[in-house]
């Protein structure tokens, strides 16, 4: 069984790459560590976590498996000091459960500790990447994009939504003070960037490291940040947290999760395979299709895998229940078992999950749908949409 969890993003060759705006190849995430000079989230750390109740899944599996000062974020906490979350989305398209992972688990830190959350949507980032974006495009996928953090169910009254293009006046000393001390070597060295990239693109994480030290302004006294996201995102923070200690300001702690899978069988789901990706808003119809074509461990025929039994480690369908679908651990465990034994065929853990998800998104929707009516309170600064 440990086994089986282990490997899900282990046994893979070291040829892949990693950045806030690519994400190819097979992730070694053990690999990742190194070279990103994380740290991993070790049973010690999970047992600290452990005095504040049950430890979410997503920490118990694996899945958010690296940090970054985590322990000193608790250290505040114990000293009564408190903190902040921060987390973000750059709006580029429709959400996918891959985006809602992280959110889910933010939401477990804000319920925990019962903190304020900054929500960043980039909208200034996913025009200057993506050459096919307007800024009004980006715009209104940022308001797509809320809806979707809203429904997740943050505590309203501690959660504020930062839009770039209109919380600029609060973000942009900030992003100037960050910038003034980021070279250009050092964004070069960090990102990849060369002679073809605009030069938005350069000044950009300056923008996106700003919203770490927007408690630390308002209150007038240093305040912690902790910043759960997806690893591809840890270069934009490192950079922050070497440039913090001369501004005066706190580094960033961070806790990191792996990249939620794709249905076609790789690493990270993406949103330019749409078939391989289950947005939040799709159909019942459209998510069983999905479900219907993915890459599974079985065999080619019933009567072989009858006989052979399939293979959970490789399989898409039991990533997701891993990942999101199934928190029993038991029931995991009952799964793995009857793949291996060739009890339980590819169709049925396929009807399985499709009836999860769309269990989900039906009361996913239903939340989406309604904070249309209160997202405006939740605008930092109380800009307009
Ligand atoms: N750059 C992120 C993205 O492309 C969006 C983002 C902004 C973010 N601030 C963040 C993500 C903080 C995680 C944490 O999705």
């Amino acid at each position: 069984m440990t086994a089986v969890f282990a490997s899900l993003g282990v046994y893979m060759v070291p040829d892949f790459k990693v950045t806030p705006w690519e994400v190819t190849g097979d992730i070694d995430y053990d690999v990742l560590v190194e070279r990103f000079g994380t740290t991993r989230i070790d049973d010690a750390l999970l047992d600290r976590l452990s005095s504040y109740g049950d430890v979410h899944p997503l920490l118990k599996r694996g899945i958010f498996y690296s940090h970054r000062d985590f322990n000193l974020i608790l250290d505040a906490f114990e000293k009564g000091e408190g903190f902040v979350l921060y987390t973000g989305r750059g709006p580029s398209g429709d959400t996918h459960l891959g985006h809602l992972l992280p959110w889910l688990f933010t939401k477990w830190l804000q319920d925990v500790f019962d903190v304020e959350l900054y929500f960043q949507l980039t909208d200034d980032e996913k025009f200057l990447f993506k050459q096919d974006l307007s800024l009004n495009d980006t715009r209104r996928m940022a308001y797509e994009n809320a809806l979707d953090m809203a429904a997740v169910g943050f505590d309203r009254d501690k959660t504020k939504i930062i839009l770039d293009t209109a919380n600029i006046q609060q973000l942009y000393p900030l992003a100037l003070k960050v910038s003034k001390k980021v070279t250009f070597s050092t964004a070069r060295a960090v990102f990849g960037f060369d002679n073809s990239n605009n030069i938005g693109s350069i000044f950009y994480t300056a923008i996106q490291a700003a919203p770490c030290f927007l408690a630390s302004e308002e209150k007038g006294r240093n305040v912690a940040c902790l910043i759960p996201c997806g690893i591809d995102q840890d270069p934009h923070f490192r950079v922050t947290r070497d440039v913090a200690p001369g501004l005066g300001y706190l580094k960033p702690a961070m806790l990191h999760n792996k990249m939620f899978p794709s249905l076609n069988g790789a690493d990270k789901m993406s949103s330019s395979d749409p078939d391989s990706t289950v947005f939040t808003t799709d159909s019942k119809k459209t998510v069983k299709s999905k479900i219907g074509k993915a890459f599974t461990g079985g065999c080619v025929s019933a009567e072989e895998q009858r006989g052979k039994g399939g293979n959970p480690e490789v399989c898409a369908i039991f990533k997701y229940q891993f990942y999101l679908f199934e928190e029993d651990d038991r029931k995991l465990d009952d799964l793995v078992s009857r793949c291996r034994s060739g009890d339980i065929l590819c169709g049925e853990c396929k009807k399985h999950l499709t009836e999860k998800v769309n269990l989900f998104l039906e009361q996913h929707q239903k939340r989406r749908e309604e904070a249309r009516a209160y997202i405006g309170d939740m605008t930092y600064c109380g800009f307009e949409w």
